[in-house]
């Protein structure tokens, strides 16, 4: 069984070929990985700026097909076709019961452990637990996840392209979706443009928003922004970006320029996060969807921004999903062409050039590396 796990911080993923995986116990599935996407998050894990300890097998956004289903699974069967979820979802807690599953009260457990449910975990190596991230670990040829992080899909949808759906697509199209809830009309920015900035953009655009801003220091991903729907590109790396957006939104109160309905940022760094409360109008709403370092802390003008401009701050925790009911939508927003998932691929590689994709994404070069399985 081979996985690429993360020995330490900072340093490569290793390509391991003598892992051992148990089989599902009570309400786990067994599942083959199709594809699973790199994502900046994984590379976060790596660099230590996240609270996931190795020796962990990295990777959280897969789509497979269930190989073997453990004693009490009732919503799957050998051969079914699924997304891999990094947030499980029980739908009976207090907070699923409040409409909230992407901060579900049990599907909180695996941030802790890393692990299954039960803090057990299912991946060993001589007789060692290796960890898997968010009890997911699709940088793996198979995984066991608890039946609550799977939703199933249609046959006929590509895995490779579902694959997105279960980190950037939920986490980027959710945010503006879901959490900002943009209306027909809205005017939007969007700060960071990797592969969930470029959700947040087609999510604003489905969404009905009339002007997409398009926030970015790299010319190549204000050229893909431009293609997932933003119809202003903003060069960051030259002058002020808060002040570029707002000239653009007329003038509002005390003769000021007026900002912008939702300003979604994924970067995550405080500095962006600024400009983002920054270019919000009076009443908007800024949504943080990047992951900050833990333990980071922002400067806020609280008469300003909060008390006389009553902006709504607020962060997106995986989109604000409900996996359940967005995965099945997503994949119908992709057959019916609304959705873009092929153009989010930059790259197709083997698991073995897992460390070049993360190099990938230092530079700046890709939105999306995908690993695909045979
Ligand atoms: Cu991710
Ligand atoms: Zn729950």
């Amino acid at each position: 069984m081979k996985a690429a796990v993360l020995p330490a911080y900072n340093e490569d993923l290793q390509i391991l070929e003598d892992l051992e995986l148990e089989g599902p116990k009570a309400n786990e599935i067994k599942v083959k990985v199709a594809a699973s996407g790199v994502c900046h998050s994984d590379l976060s894990i790596l660099q230590g700026r996240l609270p996931v300890m190795p020796p962990v097998i990295l990777g959280h956004e897969g789509a497979g097909i269930v190989e073997e289903v453990g004693e009490g699974v009732t919503r799957f069967k050998p051969g079914d076709h699924v997304v891999i979820s990094w947030v499980p979802q029980c739908g009976t807690c207090y907070t699923c019961e409040h409409g909230q599953p992407q901060l579900c009260e049990t599907g909180a457990m695996v941030a802790v452990t890393a692990g299954m449910l039960d803090g057990t975990y299912r991946f060993t190596r001589d007789g060692e637990p290796i960890r898997q991230m968010q009890a997911t670990g699709t940088f793996s040829e198979y995984t066991v996840v608890p039946e609550i992080s799977a939703v199933k899909i249609d046959d006929d949808m590509p895995l490779d392209k579902a694959a997105l759906i279960g980190c950037g697509v939920l986490t980027g199209v959710g945010a503006a979706v879901n959490v900002a809830n943009v209306q027909k009309g809205d005017t939007v920015a969007v700060i960071g443009c990797g592969g969930v900035g470029l959700n947040a953009i087609q999510g604003a655009r489905i969404a009905g928003a009339e002007r997409i801003f398009a926030v970015d220091t790299a010319a190549s991903k204000l050229d893909l922004a431009k293609e997932f729907g933003a119809t202003d590109l903003i060069d960051a790396s030259s002058g002020d970006p808060v002040m570029a957006v707002k000239e653009q939104t007329g003038i509002g109160t005390l003769g000021m320029p007026r900002g912008v309905d939702v300003t979604l940022e994924v970067v995550g760094f405080a500095e962006t996060l600024k400009q983002a409360i920054g270019m919000t109008r009076a009443g908007g709403k800024t949504v943080f969807v990047g992951a900050p370092q833990l333990g980071a802390t922002l400067e806020l003008d609280i008469f300003m921004d909060l008390f006389a401009m009553q902006k709504i701050i607020t962060g997106a925790f995986y989109g604000g999903s409900d996996v359940n009911r967005d995965v099945p939508k997503l994949v119908d927003l992709y057959k019916s062409g609304e959705l873009k998932l092929d153009e989010l691929v930059s790259r197709r590689i083997k698991l073995e050039d897992v460390n070049e994709a993360f190099r990938a994404i230092e530079k700046g070069e890709v939105a999306r590396s995908v690993i695909i399985y045979d």
